[in-house]
């Protein structure tokens, strides 16, 4: 059987950084409150000339590149997001279009913020199985386009930044190591605590545009923040644990844990619990906010920019989000 290798990893995300203060000017928020219960300092929001597509396609050319590898031999790609250029299709076909590539499959990922590990597990499965060699998987995500922008939507926009990340996945060569396990979980009873509801097929947009109720806010994201909260801090444990145990590994042999950047209260109470310390997790959530199915791959490339992935090192990946979804990874670089 196959391992799938991570080759290439990258990241895009736009200039335009939005502060604390920025978000002041026009929500009833501040710097303080912001920093102490999320950690986030900043974020970027999407320029006029980006979307969720053209900035995963910008992420995807620099991994490309770091992979050292043709465009031409990736036959696959998976796009994870929350969301999509359009409602249909999914983004996956415009990277095809928009990389150039030949006419190879492209799948959506529809999993929040767990998207990009569900999206790795399923690369893997593909590459394992020997159907593909050469895999590009990109999380991407314009939110700042969707939120309630006002103080009504304050417990969630703060929250919320844009960008991509990506991967590209190769089949390893003889010895390597690379994707040990995956692990996929889903607990649906918890769909709507974090949710976009509308439009759906009950609502539809003519609807809500002809019952012009103003408290109709269906159309914007939804978040129970502390039912979250504490799901998120058992689930992610839970998963990681998952991870180590199916590989006899132990919370010291990980050299770097990448949690999924939801809230660096969560990272870090994660990181109490699991008595870890400070160089075993990665956190940049304080720049970029929560980039949903991007942040793993964004947290990913800069830490290995910034040299704290190196070869042979144990990766465990891990998320929680909207389904509620959670997944993990752990993988030797
Ligand atoms: N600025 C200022 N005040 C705000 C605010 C903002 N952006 N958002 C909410 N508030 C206010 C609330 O109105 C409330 O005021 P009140 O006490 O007068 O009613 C108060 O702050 C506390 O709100 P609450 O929602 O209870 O805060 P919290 O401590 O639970 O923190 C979150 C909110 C969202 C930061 C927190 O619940 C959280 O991080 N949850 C997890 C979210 C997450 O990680 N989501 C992503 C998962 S993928």
């Amino acid at each position: 059987m196959y391992t799938t290798k991570i080759s290439g990893v990258a990241h895009y995300v736009p200039d335009n950084i939005v502060t604390n203060n920025d978000l002041s000017k026009t929500i009833d928020t501040n710097d303080e409150w912001i920093t102490e219960r999320t950690g986030i300092k900043e974020r970027r929001f999407a320029g006029p000339n980006d979307s969720t597509s053209s900035m995963g396609t910008r992420a995807a050319e620099r991994a490309i590149e770091r992979a050292g590898i043709d465009k031409s031999e990736i036959d696959f790609i998976i796009f994870a997001t929350l969301s999509p250029d359009y409602y249909f299709p999914g983004p996956g076909v415009l990277v095809q279009e928009q990389l150039g590539l030949k006419e190879v499959g492209a799948l959506d990922v529809r999993n929040q913020c767990s998207g990009f590990v569900y999206g790795l597990s399923v690369a893997d499965q593909f590459i394992k199985t020997g159907m593909y060699k050469t895999i590009l998987l990109i999380g991407s995500e314009l939110h700042s386009g969707g939120l309630d922008m006002t103080t009504r939507g304050r417990g969630v926009s703060v929250i919320f930044g844009d960008g991509a990340g990506a991967v590209v996945l190769k089949r390893a060569e003889d010895g390597e190591e690379g994707v040990l396990s995956t692990h996929l979980h889903s607990e649906g009873k918890h769909a709507e605590e974090l949710a976009l509801i509308a439009p759906n097929t009950k609502r539809w947009v003519p609807t809500i545009m002809q019952n012009k109720d103003p408290d109709d806010i269906s159309y914007f994201p939804y978040m129970n923040g502390n039912f979250v909260f504490k799901h998120a801090v058992v689930r992610f444990s839970e998963v990681i644990m998952e991870a180590l145990q199916t590989n006899n590994a132990t919370i010291s042999d990980i050299d770097l844990l990448i949690p999924h950047q939801a809230n660096l209260r969560i990272s870090q109470f994660i990181q109490n619990k699991l008595q870890m310390r400070d160089d075993q997790v990665y956190n940049n959530i304080m720049r970029y906010g929560n980039t949903t199915a991007a942040s793993i791959p964004i947290a990913m490339s800069e830490a290995w920019e910034e040299g704290r992935i190196k070869s042979g090192d144990l990766i465990c990946l891990a998320a929680f989000g909207s389904g509620f979804t959670w997944a993990s990874a752990l993988l030797k670089w």
